[in-house]
């Protein structure tokens, strides 16, 4: 981890890197541009919806009242794993950055994680996702439960 990182990870408050990065030339926008997302659970059900570019995967999930059990459990704030998603290959080549700090601490200690994973809550929507299919795992880890192993 690089010095600059690690200061970040120590300084920058959790609920201000939650925040997606939206850059803006300051003219209001009167509507979000909306691009539609997939989420296919483990038995196959497919549930089709629609977010707003610059949302993470877990307001998308929040606002469309989407009943994926458990999911989101922390409510952003990278304490509990429950928001694990897995990307196709090529979608998550395309994400706009890579996971670190502690989303990456938090995935090591979630349930069926994949090379492609990452946490819901951390990956913001853009344009060019449009169509995009992800796959919510069977078993999602509550870290902030105890542990019944
Ligand atoms: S919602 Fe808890 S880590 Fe993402």
């Amino acid at each position: 981890m690089s010095f600059v990182t690690r200061i970040a990870r120590h300084t920058i408050p959790k609920i201000a890197r939650n925040q997606c990065r939206v850059f803006t030339n300051g003219v209001p926008r009167l509507s979000k541009k909306q691009i539609e997302i997939t989420f296919v659970k483990h038995d196959g059900t497919q549930i089709k919806t629609k977010g707003d570019v610059g949302d993470h995967f877990l307001n998308v999930v929040i606002k469309n009242n989407i009943n994926l059990d458990g999911y989101g459990a922390c409510e952003g704030t990278l304490t509990c794993s429950t928001c694990h998603l897995i990307f196709k290959q090529e979608d998550y080549d395309k994400l706009p950055e890579e996971p670190e700090g502690e989303e990456v601490d938090m995935l090591e200690l979630a349930r069926d994680v994949t090379d492609t994973s990452r946490l819901g809550c951390q990956v913001c929507l853009t344009e060019s996702m449009d169509g995009i299919v992800v796959r919510v795992p069977e078993v999602v880890n509550d870290l902030r439960l105890p542990s019944t192993s």
